[in-house]
């Protein structure tokens, strides 16, 4: 079911869940399930990890962060993640995330933040209610993608399974990857979304996007009734038992699809054609559902019920985390420049060393038929220029003159050199004593 799932051995997934709710269906269809098959399908590095830095941005209740963080773990753990196979880990014990956050923070423009779509949509909803822009919004919003950045290329993750919402926060990550190598050299790998194809969003109770922040999901582990009650309660239109009814259009038809293989899929459709009863459809979903998720329900009360073992497997996790995070950051923070200061500066980039970046003297004829030469800086930059001299060779010999005896040379030529606005004449011999040195 996923796509691009290459069965490379080095290729690297990661994906995280903000811990600020209960898991659901939504949760699990874009990304708890599909990260337990990728991990499970192939040799493939898997990094799952619980983004609670994350859930404070929108959560400030301290109570229902550490629930929610334990449910997701535990749910995590019921689909099959294997903590063994995986790095099965929580946000907040790896300090390197934060510290690396603000690396790219400096390399991220502002104006991309204004347009990431979380951000912008709370602007927007300031805007047409009349209020301040700025208003109830917190700089943690602003920042979201920056830290999802950092959540990312910390572990060097190729590919990112995540809902379509989330591309644009991937796109960024990777922007802030090239920038920053482009700046510092190589470090960072450039990751991609992956998208589960055959599941767009999962719609909600109410047909938009099933979100905490809609109101409108449908808990995993909700028990068999209260899951029964909720799918009774998903939104369709008023088209009576006997009438044709339209797929694209109906939540259930897209939740339905998301559980179902392709041939129970078809048999739907074929009943949605056939007028099948709204109630009907309900019933046939629930089960559906219940089929995947009974077998996983009382493997999730188990673990709730004995939160200490989730908190060694994610200390065990964190450890493996950061075996990998502290080499990388100690790493990065010498790129950027975060050095001891005993440590040798690295040479400046090459091409400022390079044979282009010399300065060079110029010879030419004038239209007065004189000859004449200048000196330029590695940059290109006129340095000086000479007055006219009667024949080539008078020209060749001042210039071997000054590459010779440079600065004092200059001195004695002086009548001969017209100084050029903006040269200094400290410049001018800095660039004479290069050419010295570069012809030893
Ligand atoms: N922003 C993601 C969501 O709300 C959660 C998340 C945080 C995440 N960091 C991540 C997902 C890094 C993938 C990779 O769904």
């Amino acid at each position: 079911m996923m796509t691009n799932t290459p069965a490379d051995a080095s290729m690297r997934f990661l994906t995280g869940i903000t811990t600020s709710g209960t898991p659901h269906l939504g949760n699990y269809v874009g990304s708890i399930r599909p990260s337990v098959a990728a991990s499970l399908g192939h040799n493939a590095e898997s990094f799952y990890f619980l983004a609670d830095y994350h859930a404070l941005i929108k959560c400030e209740d301290p109570a229902r962060i550490q629930r929610s963080t334990l449910e997701i773990a535990a749910s995590w753990l019921a689909a099959g993640l294997d903590p063994e196979r995986v790095t099965f880990y929580r946000q907040s014990d790896i300090p390197e995330i934060p510290e690396l956050t603000w690396l790219l923070t400096c390399v991220t423009a502002k104006g991309v933040l204004n347009r990431a779509h979380a951000y912008k949509a709370s602007v927007d909803k300031n805007q047409a209610a009349g209020n301040d822009l700025d208003a109830d919004i917190n700089a943690g919003l602003f920042m979201y993608p920056v830290l999802m950045g950092a959540d990312i290329l910390m572990f060097k993750a190729h590919k990112v399974p995540v809902g379509r919402d989330q591309i644009q926060h991937i796109e960024m990550a990777r922007d802030m990857a090239q920038r920053f190598n482009h700046l510092y050299g190589d470090h960072l790998v450039l990751p991609e979304a992956l998208i589960e194809e055959s599941v767009a969003t999962l719609p909600g109770l109410d047909g938009r996007k099933m979100s905490k922040s809609y109101d409108n999901t449908i808990a995993l582990f909700a028990p068999r009734e209260q899951l029964k009650k909720l799918i009774s309660g998903i939104v369709t239109d008023s088209r009576a038992p006997g009438e044709a009814k339209d797929t694209e259009s109906s939540a259930l038809f897209q939740i339905y699809q998301a559980f179902a293989t392709q041939n129970e899929t078809s048999t739907m459709r074929q009943a949605y054609a056939d007028g099948i009863a709204w109630g009907d459809a309900k019933t046939k979903l629930f089960e559906r559902i219940d089929q995947d998720i009974a077998p996983m329900r009382d493997k999730y009360q188990a673990l709730m019920n004995a939160p200490e073992k989730i908190e060694a497997i994610l200390q065990a996790g964190a450890e493996k985390a950061r075996a990998k995070a502290t080499p990388l950051m100690r790493e990065l923070r010498h790129a950027v420049g975060l050095r001891k200061l005993a440590a040798p500066a690295p040479a400046a980039k090459k091409q400022k060393l390079g044979k282009t970046s010399l300065p060079s003297f110029k010879q030419y004829r004038e239209t007065d038929g004189l000859f004449y030469f200048k000196l330029l800086n590695g940059a290109g930059k006129l340095l000086l220029q000479s007055h006219g001299f009667a024949a080539p060779k008078d020209a060749a010999l001042a210039i071997a003159a000054l590459l010779k005896r440079g600065p004092q040379a200059l001195k004695e030529m002086s009548g001969k050199l017209l100084t050029i606005e903006g040269a200094h004449s400290d410049a001018i011999a800095a660039a004479l004593q290069q050419l010295m040195d570069a012809s030893d």
